[in-house]
């Protein structure tokens, strides 16, 4: 049974090119060849099966079950300007009191000249002379690499671009006079005494509407003088950049003269991406306070869902097994002052202060609050890992003895998300809107801190705090703590070029579970600077990360966890962007990059066993090919192969199934994800260029020859063989 003693008859499995033909509908096989790379390419190598690949079957341990999530961080507009569906920019002001230096200043107005609104600049001290505690440290890798891009030419310059603009013959004037409510001390008056004017917001790179959607309207409105003439009324607009065409509007006629929310539903009818929200009064003045907007689909202020559809989608197309959060270096930022707290980023969206977001350089409204994250984990079915700042930013560090308040702070936020509505803090989750706790695993302590001073001693104090009111929570540390203090899990970051990635898939192999903690790959991708596809990245890059993962996949009883880094990145965002990034947006459209697509690949044929795979080659660098086989059921019916070509040509491997439980079905699927050349990547005008493609197959065997595509990811997904077939087979 189970084919041994076969004959050997090698099958040619020439990627299901027939079936796949088909599958592309009307593509000629000839452009199937050219687009997966294969045309004039059958060179020597395809042929020379220099390569032989064994999976034993009867070899098998267990695929850590979250192994492959996603890395959230609010960086490059990941969140603000980007998953976060909110589409007006700065919407309580506080972003432009804070660059103007007002927010918090003791003075009660600034009336806003014109040089608040040409550029980015940011009229602070820097973050480094702000520096509150003793402690000075230094920038370090990736983050000293971008940050120091960022605010390398003028170092007043941010990355936040003005919002808000007035129009017409209007002064504009942010006050404290007469604060919305005790979270929010900002408001924006708009005096429009000698003639009809306004405000505009400008979104984030244009407003997106389409024509025929729908989107809700909410903002608060108060007369400026309580005692003013009655009657006074707003006019609120969806317009074209220039605001020569409407596309649509509502008027609030006789405003409050205390503090009042006004809605509206504005159904455009135009379509277009670079609109603008214009305030306008005909005379007098108003208080204005947080101005929201969002589609319909999401609800008044993101009520029925906050998340942006389109970037949902992709995420969830990623089948997410955990969501690490917020950070990244957003938990510490660049001082303490700038950090994430999540207490201000809990309850109404107008009671939020926002902050400063220091890192990337932009302001957070906190709309992506600690609940939001949690719904979002929940969205995904993913695991969150809710990762704490635990006293250290990058300049600071609170010295243990301090410490105690943020470990407080820590237990509150566990109660927050996994107490009963009749805790404190479960009681305002509940309050939010979300009376079932959430369940949590797991808990970051800190981002990259490893070596700082007090880092040890405050991990040890979060640690024995949580584990004491939570023994089952995992605590992730930033390091192998060795002996100097216990290491549950801990942070393993890595970005490199395409060649080291590659020749990295054996690093974990010499890592055993007994000896050291498990490790979470909470940030690893091919950074190449040099590239020109910068922010998408290349098929090069991303299969040299392929063939890091299947090292992942092979040491998974070590790794634990995977997450690629950075995820999101909206184009238009001021500073530096990464190189590479899973989804790229800008305000209406999407699409995944080609590690976007390796990283969907492995979580959608993630299996319960890993099974032994062995290569089998005279070259060191393995001819450039890499390989994991896992098994999709218990019973290791249904395996799914994935094989790794880093080599620029094709090239034919040997494929050999030992000691499989069941036969293998002749019949099954494969998926190829190619591209035309190594700096092959997807764009806003061709983002499926890179793409897998899948077929079905008819000659699979326990022992077939496969050819590989230069540059590819391929994965044969099999199936038990139905009864005939096993007959014929014994
Ligand atoms: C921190 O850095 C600043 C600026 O480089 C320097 O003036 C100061 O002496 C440093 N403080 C300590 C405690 O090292
Ligand atoms: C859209 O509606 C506004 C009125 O709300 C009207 O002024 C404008 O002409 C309309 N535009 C189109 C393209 O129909
Ligand atoms: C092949 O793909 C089809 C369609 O997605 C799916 O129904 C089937 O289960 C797959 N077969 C295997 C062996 O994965």
């Amino acid at each position: 049974m189970q084919g041994v003693n076969r004959p050997k008859v090698a099958m040619l499995l020439r990627l299901g090119l027939f079936s796949v033909v088909l599958a592309l509908g009307g593509c000629g096989a000839r452009e199937f060849l050219r687009r997966n790379g294969l045309e004039g390419r059958s060179n020597a190598a395809a042929n020379s099966l220099n390569v032989k690949v064994t999976a034993d079957v009867s070899r098998t341990h267990p695929v850590a079950a979250n192994l492959w999530g996603i890395f959230f961080e609010e960086i490059q507009h990941a969140g603000e300007g980007g998953l976060y569906a909110e589409l007006v920019q700065d919407r309580s002001f506080n972003g432009l009191a804070y660059t103007q230096a007002f927010l918090d200043s003791d003075a009660s107005e600034l009336v806003l000249g014109p040089t608040a609104f040409e550029g980015s600049h940011l009229n602070l001290v820097p973050a480094a002379q702000s520096n509150s505690l003793p402690v000075n440290q230094s920038l370090h890798g990736i983050a000293a690499q971008l940050y120091q891009h960022n605010t390398h030419q003028n170092s007043a310059e941010t990355s936040q671009p003005v919002s808000w603009r007035p129009i017409g013959d209007t002064q504009l004037t942010l006050t404290k006079q007469y604060p919305l409510n005790g979270g929010n001390k900002i408001a924006m008056r708009l005096d429009a005494d000698s003639g009809a004017g306004g405000i505009i917001n400008t979104g984030f790179w244009g407003i997106s509407v389409a024509a025929g959607k729908r989107y809700e309207l909410s903002l608060y409105l108060r007369k400026a003088q309580p005692s003013s003439d009655s009657g006074m009324s707003v006019e609120v607009a969806l317009e074209s950049a220039h605001g020569t065409q409407l596309h649509a509007s509502v008027a609030f006629d006789d405003i409050s003269a205390d503090w009042q929310q006004y809605r509206a539903t504005l159904t455009a009818n135009a379509t277009d991406t670079t609109a603008r929200l214009a305030v306008r009064l005909q005379q007098g003045a108003v208080l204005l306070g947080m101005v929201s907007l969002f589609p319909a689909e999401n609800g008044v202020e993101g009520s029925v869902s906050p998340f942006r559809s389109d970037i949902l989608s992709l995420l969830k197309g990623l089948q997410p097994r955990f969501l690490r959060f917020p950070g990244g270096c957003y938990v510490e930022g660049v001082t303490l002052a700038n950090a994430f707290y999540w207490k201000p980023s809990v309850g109404p969206l107008e009671q939020r202060p926002g902050h400063w977001n220091g890192m990337w350089q932009y302001w957070s409204t906190d709309g992506l609050g600690l609940y939001e994250y949690m719904l979002l984990s929940e969205e995904l079915g993913a695991e969150p890992i809710w990762v704490l700042n635990n006293g250290l930013s990058h300049q600071e560090s609170v010295p243990t003895a301090r410490i105690q308040g943020m470990v407080q702070d820590a237990l509150d936020s566990i109660e927050f998300i996994t107490g009963s509505t009749s805790t404190q803090w479960g009681g305002l989750r509940a309050r939010m809107g979300h009376p079932q706790p959430w369940a949590l695993t797991y808990i970051g302590v800190g981002n990259e801190d490893c070596g700082k001073p007090f880092y040890t001693s405050n991990y040890l104090a979060f640690f024995y705090a949580i584990k004491e009111r939570y023994p089952d929570m995992q605590l992730i540390a930033n390091c192998d703590m060795g002996d100097d203090a216990p290491t549950e899990m801990w942070d393993w970051h890595w970005y490199t070029d395409p060649d080291s990635m590659f020749n990295g898939r054996y690093t974990f192999d010499s890592m055993s579970v007994a000896k050291d903690s498990y490790v979470f790959a909470s940030e690893y991708a091919v950074f190449d600077w040099g590239i020109p596809t910068i922010p998408r990245g290349t098929i090069q890059g991303a299969i040299a990360e392929a063939a890091f993962m299947t090292g992942m996949e092979r040491n998974s009883e070590v790794v634990q966890l995977a997450a690629y880094a950075p995820l999101l990145a909206n184009v238009n965002h001021k500073g530096a962007l990464c190189p590479t990034n899973l989804v790229i947006y800008d305000n209406s459209r999407a699409f995944g990059n080609p590690s976007y697509h390796v990283q969907a690949l492995f979580a959608q044929h993630q299996g319960l066993h890993y099974v032994q795979t062995d290569i089998d080659s005279r070259s060191a660098r393995d001819n450039g090919v890499a390989a994991s086989v896992t098994c999709q059921d218990d019973g290791c019916s249904r395996l799914s192969i994935k094989l790794v070509n880093y080599a620029q040509f094709t090239q034919t491997v040997a494929l050999r199934i030992k000691h499989s439980p069941v036969p293998i079905s002749a019949v099954g699927n494969v998926t190829v994800l190619t591209g035309l050349d190594y700096q092959s990547t997807n764009s806003f005008e061709d983002p499926h260029n890179v793409y897998p493609r899948t077929a079905t197959f008819k000659d699979m065997s326990s022992e077939i020859e496969v050819e590989l595509a230069a540059f590819s990811l391929t994965v044969i997904a099999t199936a038990p063989a139905s009864a005939p077939a096993a007959v014929a087979w014994s």
